[in-house]
């Protein structure tokens, strides 16, 4: 079976499908690669490096995309390309195929199986394919990184001859993937970190990283389907807000991830609460994508209101390109040998990982179980 590996085609993203190293991988399992010149440039991978790999480089897409029997991207493939690829093969990408059914239906049309990452089951066996969590990883740990960066102050307690200087708050809100690691890299830098879930199962995670959890004394728990968060009752989320409120009051640094798979963003910060935090504070918004927890983000830009700087960035991932890059390529091994025997690509509708990432096959649209994922793709 031979794989293609295109540039990707969205604006400024720099990550790259498939790296050397799986490449390698790969050829011992009797998978060929051919690779797009340049396609791993922006991550730092060259051409000669995916060569020495024994990858086949192309000049352009067309060589790449016509002879794959299998496409790995990790954007959605765009009209364009799926008019490239040849019917009776495949494509492996994120997907969301809830709000992209135009491309679902041309894709069945040309009988184009597709294979969307971003419907791969969170369970205990699919971990080790699961991009979501591996990109969300990312983006927990440069959230911290952008705050650092915007705070007026050090993260971390100095003993100097200047004086004592404080440690940093830190506020985190939704401790799933992203923010479990977003507590992480804040306490390593040295701050004093709490955070907030309505999963109430999450707490003692967020204990051992050496947070708090601040309890909202709220009794209804949000543990949905599948390790996600339902919705709460409107009661719930405001006594959560009021509780939340006076904790923004006193942190330096909050982060928001709060998410439920599909729907907007729960908002969970109001310009009043905004109002009422410190001058000079930040708040980086993971949730830009969809809609914001916060009601002043301003997705894919950075603005200061009420003396708070508010981030909402968009294409975390893409700024770690190389380490992005590297993981979401060890998740596509991972699925690639889950989904190939001998070196062919083999679905068993029997299995649950086929069955959840499959969206299209033999000229059908066959997603059984929409896993629900938030409208947009999350920067991911
Ligand atoms: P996740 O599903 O693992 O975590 C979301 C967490 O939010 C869950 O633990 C859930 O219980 C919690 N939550 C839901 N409603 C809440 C509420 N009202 N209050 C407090 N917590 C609440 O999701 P993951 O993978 O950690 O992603 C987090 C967010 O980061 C998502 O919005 C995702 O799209 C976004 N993201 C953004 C990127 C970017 O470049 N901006 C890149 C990757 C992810």
């Amino acid at each position: 079976m031979k794989i293609g590996v295109p540039k990707e085609v969205k604006r400024g993203e720099r990550r790259v499908a498939i790296i050397p190293e799986t490449v390698k991988r790969l050829a011992a399992k009797g998978i060929t690669v051919a690779v797009e010149g340049g396609a791993g440039a922006a991550a730092w991978f060259s051409d000669e490096e995916y060569r020495s790999a024994g990858a086949t480089v192309e000049p352009s897409a067309d060589p790449v995309l016509g002879v794959a029997d299998l496409v790995v991207k990790i954007h959605p493939p765009t009209q364009a390309e799926v008019e490239r690829v040849r019917p009776g093969t495949a494509v492996i990408s994120l997907l969301y195929p809830q709000v992209n059914a135009d491309l679902v239906r041309l894709l069945a049309a040309k009988s184009v199986a597709a294979i969307a990452v971003d419907q791969i089951p969170r369970t205990t066996l699919a971990q080790t394919m699961d991009v979501l969590s591996s990109q969300s990883t990312v983006a927990g740990y440069r959230a911290v990184i952008l705050a650092a960066q915007a705070l007026p102050k050090f993260f971390p307690m100095l003993m100097t001859a200047a004086g004592t200087v404080a440690p940093a708050r830190v506020l985190v809100l939704g401790a799933g993937v992203a923010g479990l690691q977003a507590i992480a890299v804040a306490r390593r830098l040295g701050a004093i970190v709490e955070a907030f879930d309505v999963r109430r199962e999450v707490k003692e995670q967020i204990e051992s990283l050496g947070a708090r959890f601040v309890e909202t004394g709220a009794t209804e728990d949000a543990a949905g389907a599948g390790g996600y968060a339902r919705e709460l009752s409107e009661e719930t989320e405001r006594r959560n807000r009021d509780v939340i409120a006076e904790h923004l009051a006193k942190t330096d640094v909050c982060i928001t991830t709060a998410l439920i798979p599909g729907k907007r963003a729960p908002i969970l910060i109001t310009e009043e609460m905004v109002r009422r935090m410190r001058a000079g504070s930040v708040l980086v918004d993971l949730a830009a994508e969809q809609g914001g927890n916060c009601v002043l983000t301003e997705p894919g830009t950075t603005v200061t209101r009420h003396d708070v700087t508010i981030l909402g960035p968009l294409d975390l991932p893409s700024d770690l390109a190389v380490h992005a890059s590297q993981m979401y390529s060890r998740n596509m091994e991972k699925l690639l040998l889950h989904l190939t025997r001998d070196g062919v690509l083999v679905l068993d509708f029997e299995d649950e990982i086929t069955r959840g990432c499959v969206v299209t096959h033999g000229g059908q649209i066959v997603q059984p179980r929409p896993k629900e994922r938030p409208a947009a793709g999350g920067g991911t």
